[in-house]
């Protein structure tokens, strides 16, 4: 599978074509769970794939922040937008980053690239020895395979004055995974050029991903229709 474009060369396009997301709200809504579910004293923040930072602008006045990204094209964007939040360019599936946190976030589905059970447990193991005892991580999940509706179409709209965007999705089910193809038209100094690319996720069962967040002793528990109405948030409180 190639690299995403979106996650690369695409990645200046990032804001725009999801400028329909409410990170603001998504953060004060974060900001509540946390404050429920959180006993550690301290407020130390990790966002895991947090892309172009969207979350933290809003979370960094709360807490002390660290975002990490396995791609840099997204890192750039979040450096320049976010002032006073340190960024590392980390891959989720093993990292050490020599810090607990209070807060571990991992948001907007990004666990869906882990695509496997196999990857998401690895990957889980690092966020759980990253996690202060009584600290709380928050993990937004995707569909789940029996949610999944083929031939679903959806289409993301920018129109700007400079930039206009159009790209229209859609997907099916191949080898387990859901293939997510995306053909971008992007208009701008009087060129329109065209994308085409698929991105492959990982459709994850709730009982399943929870079953893995308590072999590592937490306590987990999963909101359905979170942040968004199609998804749910899994909460591991560490005891
Ligand atoms: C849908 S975006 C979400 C970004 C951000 N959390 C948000 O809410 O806008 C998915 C992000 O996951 C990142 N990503 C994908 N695989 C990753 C991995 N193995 N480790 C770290 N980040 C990863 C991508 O670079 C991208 O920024």
């Amino acid at each position: 599978m190639k690299k995403q474009m979106l996650y690369h060369e695409l990645a200046k396009y990032y804001d725009m074509i999801y400028s329909w997301k409410d990170y603001k709200k998504e953060a004060h809504l974060i900001k509540k769970l946390v404050s429920r579910h959180k006993k550690s004293k301290g407020s130390e923040l990790l966002d895991v794939a947090c892309g172009t930072g969207g979350h933290l602008k809003y979370l960094k006045n709360s807490f002390s922040c660290i975002g990490i990204d396995k791609n840099k094209e997204m890192l750039n964007i979040a450096k320049k937008k976010v002032r006073g939040v340190i960024f590392k360019q980390v891959d989720m599936i093993n990292f050490t980053l020599n810090k607990k946190f209070d807060v571990i976030i991992c948001l907007f589905s990004s666990i869906a690239y882990l695509k496997t059970y196999q990857n998401l447990e690895k990957s889980l193991k690092h966020f759980h020895k990253h996690l202060k005892s009584a600290g709380v991580m928050v993990i937004e999940g995707f569909i789940t395979k029996s949610d999944f509706k083929p031939n679903h179409l959806y289409m993301d709209v920018y129109d700007g004055k400079r930039l206009k965007i159009a790209r229209i999705g859609t997907s099916k089910i191949k080898n387990g995974l859901m293939l997510a193809e995306m053909s971008y038209l992007i208009g701008e100094k009087g060129k329109i050029n065209y994308f085409l690319e698929n991105h492959e996720l990982g459709l994850f069962n709730v009982n399943k991903v929870l079953k893995i967040i308590k072999k590592f002793g937490l306590m987990g528990t999963f909101i359905k229709g979170g942040l968004m109405k199609d998804r749910g948030l899994f909460i591991g409180v560490k005891i």
